[in-house]
Order: C-alpha cells, then structure tokens, then sequence
C-alpha cells in the first residue's frame, strides 16, 4: 500500500467539519495531518488512519516557547508522521534549511517520522537551478541527522513549488520529472554518506486523475495531497489508487 499524506494546511473552520473529514477519508494507509486544534477531533474520528503534524518546534519536551508544539507532545498524543519545511511555511514564515535541520532532529529523536518537503520555484526551476536549491534543502536539511547514527524511516517530499495548487497557474509535475530529481537526490544521499532507510513523496496538484500516474513507481512511496485531500469523493479515489500498489 501506497501511503496518501492528507495536508489539510489551514482548513476546515470548525471541529465538526474536521472530524467529518476524517471520517470521510478514514483508511489504513491515509496520514492524516489537520490544524492542531483538530488533531483531538481526528483522533476521535479515525480508526485506521494515522495522525500526522503540520508542523513542531525544534527544541525541548516542554520549555519556554509561546505559541509552539513539540515533538514529544505530539509523540504522546499519538502523532506517528511530522511535515517539515513545507513550502508555505518558508514562504510565509521564514523557515530556513537551518530551521527544518532542527526540526527534522527534533521529530527523530522523539521517534516522530519526518516528512521533509523540497522543492524549486518556478523561477529558480527556469533558471536551471533546481538541483542545485534541492541539494541545498536536503544537505543542510537533514545534517543533524547524520550524527544521530542510528537507524529510523524519513521521507522526502518532492514538492516544485510552481506545482502546488495554490501557486498561479499550478499543474502537476510529470512523473519523469519527479523520478529524475528523485534519482538525484538519492545519488547525493550516496555521497553525503546518509545511511537511515528514505523513501520519496511526490505532491504538487495531485488529484484522482493524475495520481496513478505517479503512484505506480516503484520509487514513488505516496503522495502528499494538499487541495484534494478537502474533497472526499477526489481523496477517496487518490486512496483506492494508492492502495493498489504495494
Ligand atoms: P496541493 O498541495 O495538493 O493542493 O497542490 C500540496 C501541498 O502543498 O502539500
């Protein structure tokens, strides 16, 4: 089964529609990640799902740090899966490589799953540089990883910013695209020496229509659904696809 990460960013408006979401795209290989404020209603809600994080702070069990949640605390109230550096929030937050390099050790060491998000602008893509921006997010992103030295599961999102819905004029990348930055970055994995199992995401516009063009690589472990993942006739299809495939 391929995985289907739900990223419902800042929606839905009230707790009543979040746990009817859930219900609605309740499956076994369904990360579903709401707003904080729903993570109780979803918990409720959902019997295979599991539940994933927008987002965590980078430092302590608990501590000083107003307005934030840590890895533990989202460990114990039975978060599996964490977004890290997603697009939106290095755009609209600052979010640096430096910022999901802590992020990204702070999830493992809490035996929180890291999904870090990479990605290109539809600038930087035309100006021939979106092997170099990528490898700049991965080796800054996961260096404190390296001297964890002890074996747990990341995922890599390969997000082209230029690709998610909400971007102007958004469409999906093509698979062969999304399997040659792929490639890339497990070659740069090779020489950065990286050792701990990573398997790649691809999001960007996925929808019912184009998923199971990406789903059926084996290189490609799921799909991380932002627009669609609001829409439970378009997510449960996205489901079914990704459950096909082992
Ligand atoms: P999208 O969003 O599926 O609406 O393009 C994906 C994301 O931003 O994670």
């Amino acid at each position: 089964m391929k995985l289907v990460i739900a990223n419902w960013k800042m929606n839905p408006a009230a707790e009543a529609e979040a746990a009817a979401l859930a219900q609605a795209s309740d499956a076994g290989n369904v990360v579903m990640c709401p707003p904080f404020v729903f993570l109780e209603a979803v918990r409720g809600a959902v019997t295979k799902a599991k539940l994933g994080a927008q987002d965590l702070f980078w430092a302590g069990f608990t501590g000083p740090y107003t307005g934030e949640v840590s890895a533990t605390e989202l460990k114990n109230f039975g978060v599996s899966h964490v977004i890290i550096g997603h697009s939106e929030r290095r755009r609209h937050l600052g979010e640096t490589n430096e910022t999901v390099a802590q992020k990204t050790a702070a999830a493992v060491a809490a035996g929180l799953t890291p999904i870090v998000c990479v990605g290109e602008t539809g600038e930087q893509k035309h100006a021939g540089q979106r092997e170099n921006v990528i490898a700049e997010q991965i080796t800054i992103g996961l260096q404190k990883l390296k001297i964890l030295n002890s074996k747990f599961k990341i995922f890599i999102a390969y997000e082209p910013i230029w690709a998610v819905s909400t971007s102007p004029n958004a469409q999906a990348d093509t698979p062969e695209e999304t399997l040659a930055v792929i490639s890339f970055i497990k070659d740069l994995l090779l020489k950065l020496e990286y050792q701990s199992p990573v398997s790649f995401l691809y999001g960007g516009s996925v929808n019912a229509a184009n998923a199971d063009s990406f789903l059926r690589h084996p290189e490609i472990a799921g799909a991380l659904v932002g627009g669609a993942s609001l829409q439970p006739e378009e997510m449960g299809k996205i489901i079914e696809i990704a459950a096909q495939y082992e």
